[in-house]
């Protein structure tokens, strides 16, 4: 049987990423020590970029479930010296049980993928960063409910984050405005992808207005650190400050999937104001994982 990846959050159903958000509130409230349906599995950890939240979040959700996590990294072992990724795919999978890819190039995962025996994790390329929907959705669904006809605000770069979100506004059918700086727009195909659910703007002020959610993002990505001065420059329009939280509904959410830069895309009053659930959602990285873990591997 061919595995189950998640690549995408458009992997998924809308029904499938409902179920996979409310097992990880459950998962989240109810632990149980003793629930091991990952007993004795593996999974390998590739990460050709830096990591806090993904890293600890994997390797402790495979704890939990009584399996284990190998950290990768591509500076030792033989990926980082040229061999063939269809080649790594083949060993590594006829090893593990799941294979989680951190890297720049989206095709390195779908790649990947494809020679794969077992289910590969998308955990952030240049184009994608879908396990970190997950959490935000979880968050936005435990403190407002469902977000199906609300109105998110992206703010900033149309990069990974902004394109995963388009995908959520497709599959929970909310409304997405993005705005970001001319030059700095989200890939127009996963834009029409969403249908009309997706609106660019230039102007932050408009794209802010009665939002029930408000989420940012770095100006300058894993990658991108030579663009940060004249990124600065482009994106100073686009910081997330009281003022713009004024503008959104009074009970709106402040989302960043971090690390943050406070005094560039956030100010330090919104990201650690009452408004903001940016730990709340870091922490949600673990359970939606989980709950991601448990739906590949567990059917
Ligand atoms: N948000 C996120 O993916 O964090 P890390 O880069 O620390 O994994
Ligand atoms: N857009 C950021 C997200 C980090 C979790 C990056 O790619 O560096």
């Amino acid at each position: 049987m061919e595995p189950r990846h998640f690549i995408s959050l458009l992997d998924l159903s809308s029904k499938e990423l409902l179920s996979i958000i409310n097992r990880a509130i459950v998962l989240k409230n109810h632990r149980n020590p003793d629930f091991q349906p990952l007993k004795g599995q593996v999974l390998a950890m590739i990460f050709e970029k830096s990591s806090t939240r993904t890293r600890i979040s994997f390797e402790t959700g495979m704890t939990h479930f009584g399996g284990s996590a190998l950290f990768l990294s591509s500076r030792d072992t033989q990926l980082g010296r040229g061999e063939p990724l269809e080649d790594s795919a083949k060993v590594i999978s006829s090893m593990v049980d799941c294979i989680m890819i951190r890297t720049f190039s989206h095709e390195t995962v779908t790649t990947f993928a494809e020679h794969s025996s077992v289910p590969v994790i998308n955990g952030l390329t240049d184009l994608l960063h879908p396990c970190q929907l997950l959490a935000d959705m979880q968050t936005y669904f435990e403190y407002r409910g469902d977000i199906k006809g609300k109105t998110v605000t992206w703010v900033g770069d149309g990069n990974n984050m902004c394109h995963s979100y388009i995908n959520a506004a497709h599959l929970l059918d909310f409304k997405l405005n993005i705005a970001c700086p001319i030059g700095y727009e989200p890939n127009r195909d996963i834009v029409d992808s969403a249908g009309d659910r997706i609106k660019v703007f230039h102007s932050l002020e408009q794209a802010a207005k009665n939002s029930n959610l408000l989420v940012t993002d770095v100006w300058a990505s894993m990658g991108q650190e030579e663009e940060q001065k004249k990124r600065e420059e482009a994106f100073k329009n686009f910081q997330v400050s009281s003022a713009t939280m004024d503008l959104a509904h009074k009970s709106a959410l402040f989302m960043h999937c971090l690390p943050a830069h406070r005094g560039e895309e956030v100010t330090s009053e919104v990201i650690d104001g009452p408004q903001s659930v940016v730990f709340n959602a870091a922490e949600n990285r673990l359970h939606a994982q989980k709950a991601l873990l448990e739906f590949l591997l567990c059917k």
